[in-house]
């Protein structure tokens, strides 16, 4: 009876507030880096990429909007879209990822 009770205040919980904002663009943290197993300044650099260059033909895709695996079919074309260097496609790619999970481990925790 306790369990079903839980169960049912969890469901409420949700419905009323939770799920991921997958509009999100995560501000790169420790944490975050240490989960990719890079260096914070590599996922910062990315993010700063994405930021500058990913909204001149269409609006920003926000990294939770697209599965890991899309991004890393997509990401080369939209590089080459963006004049983007190889380095740079790998630190776009690393922190368009990083921050894909940030986004549903937040939401986890609700
Ligand atoms: C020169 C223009 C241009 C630039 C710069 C550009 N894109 Fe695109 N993007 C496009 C076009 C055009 C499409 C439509 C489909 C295609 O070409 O694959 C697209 C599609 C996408 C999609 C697919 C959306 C979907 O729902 O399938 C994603 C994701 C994306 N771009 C991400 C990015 C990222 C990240 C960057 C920054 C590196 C970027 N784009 C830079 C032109 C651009």
């Amino acid at each position: 009876m306790r369990q079903c009770l839980l169960g049912l205040m969890f469901l409420h919980l949700c419905a009323i507030g939770c799920g991921p904002d997958r509009e999100a663009i995560p501000q790169v943290t420790d944490q975050m880096a240490f989960g990719m197993g890079v260096a914070p300044s590599q996922l910062q650099h990315g993010r700063d990429l994405y930021m500058a260059h990913c909204n001149e033909c269409h609006a920003r895709v926000a990294p939770a909007k697209i599965d890991p695996e899309y991004w890393r079919e997509i990401l080369p074309h939209m590089s080459k879209n963006a004049k983007l260097s190889q380095s740079q496609l790998r630190d776009l790619q690393t922190y368009l990822i990083a921050a894909h999970g940030t986004v549903y481990q937040l939401d986890q925790q609700h």
